[in-house]
């Protein structure tokens, strides 16, 4: 008789963004009357630049059109985007990476979770405490063991290693999701000793590493040296550039890391090209606009509209005296609401109309904090910190 999978059982009954979204549509159906102002998922509001739009007006055509029609691509990816994200890192980061390191995917949360079947299931996978759910729910099914490294306000959410930390994988998030912290270069330096001191691997989530203002912070963790040798990097268009629901992203698999003689790029692209049919070509010259100058300026310019929302809440969360960490270099706002946090949303959403996420879903360290995106427009944000402010002071 067949077996199935029983590492499912060891998951939560849903996952977190569903219970949110179930618990936000129920309470909007009992009150029409009373629209609720979404903070919750990091879902953009801003619609794809004109750039973008154009090309992939200009694709779509293409399609249909016997001359230029494309079928099944590579997949990893078409070559232009490649380049032009290889072109990218090189003026952001100042990195150079290989055409043949990047592999174009349909957004970070599926590749995250499809890199797990490159390791062993008896590897110790360590996991920061809050953390993006999927980083835990993805190995949980694989039944691993895991180890939860915390983050709390005593290392500013930003867990480092220490003295007697063993493991073999670990999932690191900068700017992080939840809560908006980001790594110094110094520290994810640190990371990257460890980790090559150990033998590890580091599977490095950027797709927030647009938000980065600040010179001094990296954007990718190949800017520190020896990353090359231990660190995967998977990034997304979805905030870059409004993709959450166009869906394109991009893994870095150095050729440089090497476990046991086996190349782990070569395996990446051994798993792809059974498992995965490609990026679709549309969306690929889509997300290739987006890297373009005229892509960019206009891209830049809604990051910087919500960068000002973020503004907005933060200026909200120092007048009333709470305590937050992110919302700078990120759309993330993480605030200690002191309370447990599920009850916290609950009085949001029903006393307010303002959903964000329980700080508990995303893990035990995150029990009496609260996450809030800056992903809405100014007029709706100014409205929910309005409304925080009154609940609050009362
Ligand atoms: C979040 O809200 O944490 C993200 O939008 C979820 C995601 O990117 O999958």
């Amino acid at each position: 008789m067949v077996k199935i999978n029983e590492n499912f059982f060891a998951l939560k009954e849903s996952y977190l963004f569903s219970t949110t979204a179930r618990k936000i549509r129920e309470y909007q159906a009992a009150h029409p009357d009373k629209p609720v102002i979404k903070m919750g998922i990091g879902d953009v509001t801003k619609p794809l630049t004109a750039p973008v739009v154009a090309a992939l007006e200009k694709a779509s055509r293409e399609q249909g059109d016997a001359r230029t029609f494309h079928g099944y691509g590579d997949e990893q990816g078409c070559g232009f985007l490649q380049q032009a994200i290889v072109a990218y890192y090189r003026e952001t980061a100042g990195v150079e990476l290989k055409q043949n390191e990047i592999f174009i995917s349909d957004g970070a949360k599926s590749d995250v979770a499809n890199f797990t079947d490159l390791f062993s299931d008896d590897n110790v996978i360590l996991i920061p405490d809050p953390v993006y759910p999927v980083y835990m729910d993805s190995n949980v099914m694989r039944g691993r063991k895991i180890t939860l490294i915390d983050g709390n306000e005593g290392n500013g959410f930003l867990p480092m290693p220490y003295e007697g930390l063993e493991g073999d994988i670990v999932y690191l998030c900068s700017p992080n999701n939840p809560t908006g912290a980001v790594y110094s270069r110094e520290q994810l330096k640190t990371w990257v000793d460890f980790a090559n001191a150990n033998g590890m691997i580091i599977l490095f989530d950027s797709a927030y590493e647009a938000f980065v203002g600040d010179k001094e912070l990296p954007r990718s963790i190949y800017e520190v040296e020896g990353a090359k040798k231990c660190a995967v990097e998977f990034c997304s268009l979805s905030k870059t550039a409004g993709f959450t629901g166009t869906r394109c992203g991009y893994t870095v698999v150095p050729e440089d890391i090497v476990i046991g003689g086996r190349s782990l790029n070569k395996m990446w692209l051994r798993r792809q090209t059974t498992k995965y049919n490609g990026t679709a070509y549309i969306v690929q010259r889509g997300a290739e606009a987006v890297f373009t100058p005229e892509g960019m300026a206009t891209c830049r310019a809604n990051i910087e509209y919500y960068k000002e929302n973020a503004r907005i809440m933060a200026d909200a969360l120092t007048e009333l005296g709470i305590w937050f960490t992110g919302g700078v270099n990120s759309p993330y706002i993480w605030l200690k609401c002191g309370m447990d946090s599920w009850e916290f949303f609950d009085m949001l959403l029903n006393e307010i109309q303002v959903a964000g996420t329980p700080g508990s879903g995303f893990g035990k360290c995150g029990e009496g904090y609260f996450r809030l995106t800056a992903f809405n427009t100014h007029e709706n944000t100014a409205e929910a910190m309005a409304r925080l402010k009154k609940l609050l002071k009362k």
